[in-house]
């Protein structure tokens, strides 16, 4: 199904999208994370969509709310996308996916991002709630939105962040318990920026770190597999050309640009990348 228009004026949402999505499988299969992480996640958007809002939130306080934190280009945003076409497929039922865009709250006009952020929380969600789907609200690079007060007091205009911080909190809780059917994904590279108060609301805090050497070899595997035939790829080679991306802290997106970079090396490649090897990514790498 393709994305749904978002009508103007819906301040900070960027998209609505109707999942399952063929095109959005990629965003599960092919980020490589611990079998065991993405069984936890689906495991938990699983029982928070059908249950949550069966269990007394004295008995079994959640929220609604995972964080996914870990360095840039491990695939967070990527994976929560996935997450949600996953549930999808699940669930045997459409799925409203609700991408926020946290930097859509400017702090120019003192209360004018606590007054964007409330509006959100506690009027625009609840009403696509109110459709009555299973929905997952991606906050996206959360410390944005989610601002440490700790740290905001040394800022220029602290009062501002301060309760756009506090709206967040009340927000979030306000959609917990008037909208069981939704349930947020939060991701963010600077946990450290984000208010403890928010983290402490997550049911769930999974961190996803820099990929090993099996992550690396699968991912260059799959990023060559866009461009060569498997016969071109030599495991060995391969298997050590993980080893040193992983030397070199390499994110998972920088691994894969690496074979982007092998490509531009030349010119015979990349009219016909067809002809790549692993060798050549390796002296991609070399040369960085
Ligand atoms: N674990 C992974 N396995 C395979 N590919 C990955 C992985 N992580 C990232 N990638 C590749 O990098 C791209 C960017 O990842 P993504 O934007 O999801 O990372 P991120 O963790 O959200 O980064 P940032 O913190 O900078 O926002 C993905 O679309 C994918 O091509
Ligand atoms: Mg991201």
């Amino acid at each position: 199904m393709p994305a749904v228009q978002v009508p103007p004026g819906i301040e900070g949402i960027v998209s609505l999208t109707e999942l399952p999505d063929p095109a959005w499988q990629d965003r599960w299969d092919r980020i490589f994370v611990a079998a065991e992480l993405k069984d936890r996640l689906l495991n938990y958007v699983l029982f928070s969509l059908k249950h949550r809002g069966r269990v007394s939130g004295v008995g079994l306080p959640i929220h609604g709310l995972v964080v996914l934190a870990g360095p840039p280009g491990t695939g967070k945003t990527t994976l929560a996308g996935g997450l949600a076409d996953q549930a999808a497929r699940q669930l045997g039922e459409p799925i409203l996916f609700v991408e926020i865009d946290p930097h859509s709250f400017p702090s120019q006009m003192l209360g004018e991002s606590q007054r964007g952020v409330a509006r959100l929380l506690e009027r625009t969600l609840p009403d696509l709630a109110r459709r009555g789907r299973p929905t997952i609200v991606l906050l996206d690079e959360v410390e944005a939105l989610a601002v440490s007060r700790t740290g905001a007091s040394l800022e220029t205009n602290p009062v501002d962040v301060h309760r756009a911080t506090d709206a967040v909190l009340a927000g979030i809780d306000h959609v917990a318990r008037t909208c069981p059917n939704v349930t947020f994904v939060a991701t963010t590279n600077h946990s450290a920026g984000v208010d403890v108060a928010f983290l402490s609301r997550a049911d769930l805090i999974e961190h996803i770190g820099l990929p090993g050497p099996e992550a690396v070899a699968r991912i260059l595997r799959d990023t060559l597999g866009e461009l060569v035939t498997a016969d071109r790829i030599d495991d060995a080679a391969l298997r050590a050309l993980a080893t040193d991306c992983v030397d070199r802290a390499l994110d998972a997106r920088q691994v894969r640009k690496l074979v982007l970079r092998a490509v531009c090396a030349s010119r015979e490649l990349a009219l016909a990348p067809d002809r790549l090897s692993v060798a050549d990514v390796s002296a991609a790498l070399r040369s960085e």
